[in-house]
């Protein structure tokens, strides 16, 4: 049996206020209880998830530096910092560790300001509108993509 995978999940700023948030865009479950449901189902495909939230630029930054040579693949959600922050970007580039950008919201048919991502032209995928279950599906994709290539 091959090594598990170790996925990072990483949300950037507000997420933590999710399930009081505009439910309306995106949904009633907190973030807690949906990196709950996320780390039982990578269990299940034998990856293995750690998370992490910040309102801070600087501290999703170093969380990304600290992934370097530890981590297979980022899942990312940058939330606002999607549409403005350079920094993030070479973050990710600077480890060389592949990341799939998630949304919970359709970013494309919401205001203008959202539909441009400093991310999606050097991610390896890009999910959003499906909610939460984004997150999952990035986690089945790596899953299977894993054991498409061994
Ligand atoms: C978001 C979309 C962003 O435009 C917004 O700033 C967020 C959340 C989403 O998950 O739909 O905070 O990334």
């Amino acid at each position: 049996m091959t090594a598990k995978l170790n996925i990072l999940v990483i949300n950037g700023p507000n997420l933590n206020m999710l399930g009081k948030r505009e439910p309306e865009i995106y949904g009633a479950q907190t973030l807690a209880e949906i990196m709950q449901e996320l780390v039982t189902y990578a269990g299940s495909l034998n990856l293995s998830v750690s998370h992490f939230q910040s309102n801070s630029e600087a501290e999703l930054i170093n969380k990304i530096h600290s992934a370097f040579g530890q981590v297979d693949h980022i899942i990312i959600n940058p939330a606002a910092y999607t549409h403005t922050s350079v920094a993030l970007r070479d973050a990710l580039l600077s480890v060389a560790i592949p990341f799939t950008e998630v949304h919970l919201s359709n970013v494309h048919k919401r205001e203008p300001f959202r539909h441009h991502s400093y991310f999606s032209d050097v991610a390896q995928a890009v999910l959003c509108g499906f909610g939460a279950h984004g997150y999952k599906m990035a986690i089945n994709a790596i899953a299977h993509s894993v054991q498409d290539t061994h």
